[in-house]
């Protein structure tokens, strides 16, 4: 594969709402943001992913935007976001955007001129379908809850929503649709942003006419995933979008793809593909449950090992996948991987340095590099998340006790990740002077950016050492581009692979099990060197015993 700009790069991103308050509103800001450029570069980040920030009445937290085009006013300005895209080139860093274009905000213009004339040319922006007797067009039901058609007052008609009801489907199929969308990416890109995350992407295709799939569960309602199977050719679209926008620019691209089709993820993410990469939710799904969270699973190590191996597998030299542990719909990864009662330092160090290693763009979340964990929330009253808000209802109507419903949704809950930034021990964790959006979690007492900046041994400076080698010149090649060997994979709770370079091969060894292991390397690895460790001790050789949630970063002897 051809080597691109961004291939060595690592990225980061951030929750602008739940980062920093400049002015006390409670609401982080792009001033915040500018204020912080400096410890993310001295942690070593490069490309800065930014959740939503435009104009929207954030129904679902930015993801409904009503403007393309303006800034939240909550967040700032366009001269503050221009001036972040200069600050961060100042630093050689780079700012891309989430591209939120499966839907817009009922309150976007486009929306609201539909809505006037449901025959006119707005109304082709969207998906308007008459009700089939007095139900609904189809009987899909939406990601957030009840049936993706929502009735248009005074009429048999419904217009299309595949998330929130006020997130209403752009019509794809319609070539004016594609225009406008291609212009405002071009937009941005020519503002000098280097890219976008791109969200929700594969719902842009639907398979018409619409029509009912088989109920999953007593809703009457079937899930996404029959229609996803179904669509055919969502590609075309993705290639003009390529075509007409990124690809001009040499944007890096990430894609939100779930869903996908095993044999189309060279399309994706291969040379020349829709996409610079796409992240890889294969660990996200394990324990997941058609019923609702209430009834998910918490993934195990094997799980998780067996995830990874797989993922990797798939794509092998084909192109680069995104790797994260937590983003701002998941729950922090070191609550929802590390088994319970294990989530510690060196749980936390582990898990950084397994998935930050991979083959890939290694992703961190804000939070994640300081060892954010899940949050207490007392009750279903401090939670924000429309989607959480809905799940703890699936959990009522299937016979839950209030109490037990919460305790089974909440370490499932997006809202996990979206309390303020850590950065103080102090009052709201030094995040704001006024009163936070949503509330802190207690645990700032003993996890916050002051204190581990200024321990060594903390979780922070174990990623600034993760990043500081995978950009150490001698290992970086083996790092960026090696292929990624599972090593030892049928012993349990033993995640260790290696990294295969020309210059060298470096050997990631897991214990993730609280009790000690003794493991005997396979044949053709001997450790030369320990490169980083979460644990006191140089081992070398064959025979290496790990402790509890021990991980050993090891270059390997030659020509053994
Ligand atoms: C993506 C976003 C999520 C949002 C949804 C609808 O999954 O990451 O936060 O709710 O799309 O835009
Ligand atoms: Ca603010």
């Amino acid at each position: 594969m051809k080597k691109q700009w961004w291939q060595e790069k690592i990225a980061y991103q951030i929750y602008p709402k739940s980062f920093y308050d400049t002015n006390g509103d409670g609401i982080g800001d792009l001033r915040g943001i500018i204020q912080k450029l400096d410890y993310l570069k001295e942690l070593g980040i490069d490309i800065l992913w930014l959740s939503p920030i435009y104009e929207s009445p954030l129904a679902d937290q930015g993801y409904d935007i009503s403007d393309y085009y303006n800034i939240d006013a909550r967040f700032g300005t366009m001269q503050d976001l221009e001036e972040l895209i200069a600050e961060a080139k100042k630093r050689d860093m780079y700012i891309i955007m989430d591209l939120v274009v499966n839907h817009c905000s009922d309150e976007h213009i486009w929306f609201q001129k539909a809505m006037q004339d449901l025959d006119g040319e707005y109304a082709k922006y969207f998906y308007i379908e008459e009700g089939k007797g007095d139900k609904p067009p189809c009987n899909w039901r939406s990601y957030f809850g009840g049936s993706v058609w929502e009735k248009i007052p005074g009429t048999n008609k419904y217009y299309l929503h595949l998330f929130h009801r006020k997130q209403p489907d752009l019509n794809w199929e319609n070539p004016k649709v594609r225009e406008e969308i291609y212009q405002m990416v071009n937009w941005w890109l020519e503002k000098g942003i280097a890219g976008f995350r791109i969200d929700a992407i594969i719902n842009i295709k639907k398979p018409l006419p619409f029509k009912d799939y088989p109920a999953d569960r007593e809703d009457g309602l079937s899930s996404m995933h029959y229609m996803l199977a179904e669509a055919q050719g969502v590609g075309d679209f993705l290639a003009e979008l390529r075509d007409r926008t990124f690809k001009p620019h040499q944007a890096f691209t990430v894609g939100e793809v779930f869903d996908i089709k095993p044999d189309e993820i060279g399309d994706f993410i291969g040379e020349d593909g829709y996409f610079s990469s796409m992240f890889d939710f294969g660990q996200t799904i394990i324990g997941s449950s058609e019923l609702g969270s209430y009834a998910a699973k918490q993934p195990t190590p094997e799980q998780y090992k067996a995830s990874t191996f797989e993922s990797q597998h798939r794509v092998k030299e084909m192109g680069f996948l995104s790797n994260i542990i937590e983003n701002h719909d998941e729950p922090r990864g070191v609550s929802h991987y590390i088994p319970q009662g294990d989530c510690g330092e060196q749980s936390k160090k582990m898990l950084a340095a397994v998935y930050f290693l991979k083959k890939g763009i290694p992703f961190i979340y804000q939070g994640q590099e300081i060892g954010m964990e899940n949050v207490p929330f007392p009750s279903i009253e401090d939670i924000d998340d429309i989607a959480t808000l809905e799940e703890y209802q699936v959990a009522i109507r299937a016979g839950l006790e209030p109490q037990e419903a919460l305790q089974r949704v909440l370490p499932y809950s997006r809202d996990n990740a979206r309390t303020p930034m850590q950065w103080t021990a102090g009052a709201n964790a030094g995040f704001t002077n006024g009163k936070p959006w949503l509330m802190v979690n207690p645990t700032h007492a003993d996890v916050n950016v002051e204190q581990e900046l200024n321990n060594p041994d903390s979780v922070y400076n174990f990623y600034k050492q993760l990043i500081a080698l995978r950009k150490n010149s001698q290992y970086q090649d083996t790092l960026v581009y090696g292929e990624l060997e599972p090593v030892l994979q049928e012993a349990e709770n033993i995640l260790a692979y290696a990294r295969k370079g020309e210059k060298n091969t470096i050997l990631v060894l897991a214990n993730f099990q609280n009790e000690p292991q003794k493991i005997t390397l396979p044949e053709g690895y001997r450790i030369k060197e320990v490169l980083l460790t979460n644990e006191e001790g140089e081992e070398t050789g064959i025979e290496i015993f790990l402790n509890g949630y021990e991980v050993i970063i090891a270059e390997c002897a030659k020509n053994v």
